[in-house]
């Protein structure tokens, strides 16, 4: 049996992480006479790959299993079932010898780098401690020249080196996390939320930032966040998240321009645009979604879509049975029966189908609030 590489010098033909057919589930809090609460099931059979030098970004509202995966893939949960693969090794199967290889090539930069990182240290440590641990090279000049390639990296003056977490501002504490997965060299960054508690301004410098690292060094990232438009101008491929479900992936613009699941085009018609005509439009799709609508708890999801009570297209056959991922036009896939039982959109855009379906409710309410007036 051949050795476990982990990825730690050789190069990757195909995708450098598979997730394939993912569950996780969480034990459910409290006991209702004497019986164990149903578990959380936070992750339902997500399936995806990053391949090497790409962005994947995950999006989807709050509680919709992001950051579980996230997790998974950084063996900080257990999996209830499926695999997870980087660069072809499993990696649920990692053995304790290998784990430093792993946490070599997977890192993370998370939302508050504030708590993150270690606020009695200066930058010299918090970033030079993983280049000592993997690459051996001691405190010194050799090992501050890398740290200060790394600040460069990041945008920020070598003086930092210097710092402490509470001297700098927001972005400059996120420039230091990155540095800090950076220094690794790694092969997979996994960015949760990482730019999200920044203003828009410093969002898209450190944004530019990741850009810039990947163009340079080919890392990967899987980039989380629940703002639709950032993670579509970071990704390739874009992932959207609904109830644990991903219920659409593939090419980032091309399911912008021309989503397939109804959610994903609710969360685009939610974005503000300058433009005031479009605006109205996107305003009035909008309203055809029922927003108010509570989405059902992860400890007891129905059986069938779990989009079903806001969809504004949902049909019978949505309330009973939970459609399976079919292929899209955008070269991903899409959980939804329009493209399979119902008007059979045939994995093309739903945009037109759900506005004309919102006009003609529209009109429909029109004509009888008339006849109300009239009789
Ligand atoms: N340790 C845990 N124990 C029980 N339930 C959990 C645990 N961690 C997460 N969950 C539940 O799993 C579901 C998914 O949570 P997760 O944090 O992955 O969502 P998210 O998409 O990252 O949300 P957010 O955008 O708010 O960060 C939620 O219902 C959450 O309450
Ligand atoms: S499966 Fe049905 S309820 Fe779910 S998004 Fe598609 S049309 Fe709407
Ligand atoms: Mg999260």
């Amino acid at each position: 049996m051949t050795e476990p590489s982990l990825l730690r010098s050789q190069a990757v033909d195909g995708p450098l992480l598979e997730v394939d057919d993912l569950h996780v589930q969480f034990a459910g809090r409290g006991r209702l006479f004497g019986t164990s609460p149903p578990p959380v099931r936070a992750v339902n059979g997500v399936s995806f790959s990053i391949a090497p030098e790409r962005t994947f970004g995950l999006v989807g509202e709050s509680g919709s299993g992001k950051s579980t995966i996230a997790r998974a893939i950084l063996q900080l949960v257990d999996i209830a079932s499926g695999t997870i693969r980087l660069g072809g090794d499993d990696v649920t199967q990692v053995q304790r010898k290998d784990e430093l290889k792993f946490r070599k090539n997977v890192q993370a930069v998370l939302q508050d780098p504030f708590s993150s990182l270690n606020q009695v240290h200066q930058t010299r440590t918090i970033v030079g401690d993983g280049i000592t641990r993997h690459y051996g090279l001691k405190p010194g000049a050799n090992r501050d020249e890398r740290i200060g390639r790394l600040l460069d990296a990041v945008g920020l003056s070598r003086e930092f080196i210097d710092r402490y977490p509470y001297e700098m501002s927001g972005g400059q504490r996120q420039r230091i996390s990155i540095a800090r997965a950076l220094a690794v060299e790694p092969r997979l960054i996994i960015a949760d939320e990482a730019t999200s508690a920044l203003d828009v301004s410093i969002q898209s410098q450190v944004i530019n930032v990741l850009r810039q690292i990947q163009d340079d060094s080919g890392v990967s990232f899987l980039f989380i966040a629940h703002d639709l438009e950032v993670v579509k101008h970071v990704s390739h491929d874009l992932g959207v998240m609904y109830l644990g479900y991903l219920v659409e992936k593939g090419d980032a613009n091309a399911i912008y321009d021309a989503p397939t699941h109804p959610y994903t085009e609710m969360l685009i018609a939610s974005i503000p645009m300058p433009d005031p005509v479009v605006q109205a439009g996107r305003r009035e799709l909008r309203q055809s979604f029922d927003n108010d609508a509570e989405p059902p708890s992860p400890a007891n999801l129905p059986p069938g879509c779990p989009f079903e009570n806001r969809c504004p297209v949902a049909m019978d056959i949505c309330r009973e049975v939970m459609p399976d991922p079919t292929p899209a036009h955008h070269g991903g896939d899409v959980r939804c029966h329009l493209h399979t039982s119902g008007p059979e959109l045939a994995g093309e855009s739903v945009v037109e189908f759900i506005k004309t379906k919102a006009e003609s409710r529209m009109a429909g309410s029109q004509r009888s609030q008339d006849k109300s007036l009239t009789s």
